[in-house]
């Protein structure tokens, strides 16, 4: 079935045909409708209108309340303050509407595609080889998976890409190091073994520390160490062996904390920087030679209007350094080229951390300049803010050290545990429950702490707030959710039955009338790539469905048909709840 109409598309195109008809020349004027608390929706266009039109507006809005016909979607129109108009709903119509959303046979609730979906190539979740993962590297991957997601609920291609930081200098002396050291990296079992990961980690850690050291006090080892990265460069195949240890390794440990988040990663979209090499030195040729770029003092760059440094002087871009070597841009700029012209992108999205805007400014702007982005295919950077501590600064750990994405990781469900089995105070729940919805409910408290801000703000890593019961947490939105079930099951012989007739108390109303914004929701944070707008709105479901499950007895109602009527109104809201926080990887255990 096709995507469902909702009560508030349909009062719009009926105010607007209105609009229409009582002041031709206004065009496809917008009535501006909201949603209301004095009646279903307001409309607050006219207003404007009438001053533009130098007519009275409570006359005109007199006019368009006429002009609307009478039918089974609006009850009623009233004309208020200087010129408003509020819009009452009929009970029927929230009732079918939901109905015709619940009997959506792609289980989409009535959600609708995108009118013009493209390709999006995805940059996101790329942590950097040899390294420890950090907070950065979490939000990227939360935010990305969410926006995947959303887009391809939403009908857009999307073409997952992580960048991971797999190429550079500083391989020159990791790889020399283990030539000294060849036992450096090895351990037992295989990469299903979760704590394999960890060892990973430790190993490349005590390796990247001790090669650090030798290169900055043994000048023979800093040698060798500047012939190795030549060689890797050259493309030596003994090198490039030695240097695949190191992607291998690091991989276990990525996907260790990846599948910790409960996050898919596949292999084949990881394509890091080392994946553009063959592209670096037609890049560079192609800017020179179309005078994109410039030479300057050796190096070749791309020199911006806008963009200065502290002295004054013009920054540019480095796209190849005086020694010949190339950096961050040069792969960027390839990887465009690459996914513009192989991958057929419309949409480049970047979900990577804000203090790189200067970077992907320059980056896109040297792009447009080539010809390689153009008004068919733009690039996004999804810049995100960063991650606080308790003291508001950069979260780091007492020592100052980044925080260890695992650690914190584990602290989550460690806490999100507690919570559960406290909450569990009949004992109905087996070990094994409480630690796979501790899992769920940690991972899920992370991941919505991070997508319940505007991305581009920083926010605070706050354990105790994200797994709080009451507020804006997912754990809340998990409880809900799990009560909800367990009504329905509960229910016995009685089944969820919409029926439209039946009159609605207030609190139905203001329910059944948000659940029908579910595909309004979903296709703004989509477009806007804003999870956080998805949250805000599941929160304010949860918070509708509390008040209606306190105002209006479910099981006891008065009638069979309200008993139907009401569990169809859980049903559908444990059915939208759990698509939603799907759309944000977050789980939903049917109990907690
Ligand atoms: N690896 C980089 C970092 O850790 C992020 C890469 C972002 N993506 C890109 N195409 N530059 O900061």
């Amino acid at each position: 079935m096709a995507s469902v109409t909702s009560l508030s598309a349909s009062v719009h195109q009926r105010l607007a045909a209105a609009l229409q008809a009582a002041l031709p020349e206004s065009g496809a004027a917008d009535p501006l409708l909201r949603r209301s608390d004095r009646a279903d929706f307001q409309a607050n266009g006219i207003l404007a209108l009438a001053k533009k039109a130098k007519a009275n507006p409570r006359e005109l809005a007199g006019r368009v309340t006429d002009a609307v016909p009478a039918d089974d979607v609006i009850q009623e129109i009233e004309v208020s303050g200087p010129g408003f108009l509020n819009v009452t709903v009929t009970d029927r119509a929230i009732t079918a509407n939901l109905a015709a959303r619940f009997a959506d046979d792609g289980g989409r609730l009535g959600v609708p595609h995108a009118e013009h979906p493209g390709t999006t190539v995805i940059d996101y979740a790329q942590p950097n080889v040899a390294k420890e993962m950090h907070v950065g590297h979490l939000r990227s991957a939360v935010i990305g998976d969410a926006a995947v997601r959303l887009m391809e609920f939403t009908g857009e291609t999307v073409v997952r890409r992580h960048h991971i930081g797999d190429w550079g200098t500083q391989f020159g002396m990791l790889i020399e190091y283990l030539i000294d050291h060849p036992h450096e990296l090895d351990h037992q079992g295989g990469a299903a073994d979760p704590a394999e990961g960890r060892t990973a980690m430790s190993n490349l850690n005590r390796l990247y520390k001790a090669a650090r050291t030798l290169f900055d006090s043994d000048e023979d080892f800093k040698a060798r160490a500047r012939r190795r990265v030549v060689a890797l460069q050259a493309g030596d195949p003994e090198t490039r062996a030695l240097w695949q240890r190191f992607v291998d390794e690091s991989k276990l440990y990525f996907y260790s904390v990846f599948e910790k988040l409960d996050m898919e990663i596949r292999d084949p979209d990881v394509v890091g920087e080392s994946g553009y090499n063959d592209m670096l030195d037609e890049t560079c040729r192609i800017l020179e030679e179309s005078g994109v770029a410039v030479r300057s003092e050796g190096a070749l760059c791309v020199f911006f209007d806008d963009v200065k440094g502290p002295d004054g002087n013009p920054t540019p871009l480095i796209v190849r350094k005086s020694d010949g070597g190339y950096g961050y841009a040069a792969t960027d700029l390839s990887a465009i080229r690459d996914r513009v012209f192989g991958l057929k992108a419309s949409t480049l999205l970047y979900v990577v951390d804000a203090r790189q805007a200067l970077h992907f400014k320059m980056v896109f702007e040297t792009a447009r300049r080539a010809g390689w982005l153009t008004d068919d295919v733009r690039a996004v950077q999804l810049a995100f803010g960063t991650v606080l501590g308790a003291d508001g600064k950069p979260f780091k750990t007492r020592e100052g050290e980044t925080v260890r994405l695992e650690d914190l990781l584990d602290e989550a469900i460690d806490r999100a545990t507690a919570v559960v089995r406290e909450k569990d105070t009949l004992g109905q729940l087996s070990e094994e429950d409480i630690s796979e919805r501790g899992r769920q409910v940690g991972i899920g408290a992370v991941k919505y702490a991070d997508l319940s801000t505007s991305a581009s703000r920083d926010y605070k890593f706050d354990l105790d707030q994200m797994v709080s019961l009451h507020g804006d947490t997912s754990v809340y939105l998990q409880y809900a959710y799990a009560r909800n079930r367990s009504i329905l099951r509960k229910a016995g012989e009685a089944k969820p039955v919409a029926h439209p007739e039946l009159t609605l108390e207030d609190a139905e109303r203001a329910l059944g009338l948000h659940l029908d914004q579910f595909g309004e929701a979903v296709t703004e944070a989509a477009k806007e790539y804003a999870p956080h707008k998805l949250t805000a709105y599941l929160y304010q479901l949860a918070s509708h469905y509390t008040t209606f499950f306190d105002k209006c007895p479910v099981l006891k109602a008065d009638t069979p048909e309200q008993v139907g009527n009401r569990l169809f109104l859980c049903e559908i809201t444990a059915a939208t709840l759990h698509q939603g926080m799907e759309l944000l990887g977050i789980r939903t255990p049917e109990r907690l």
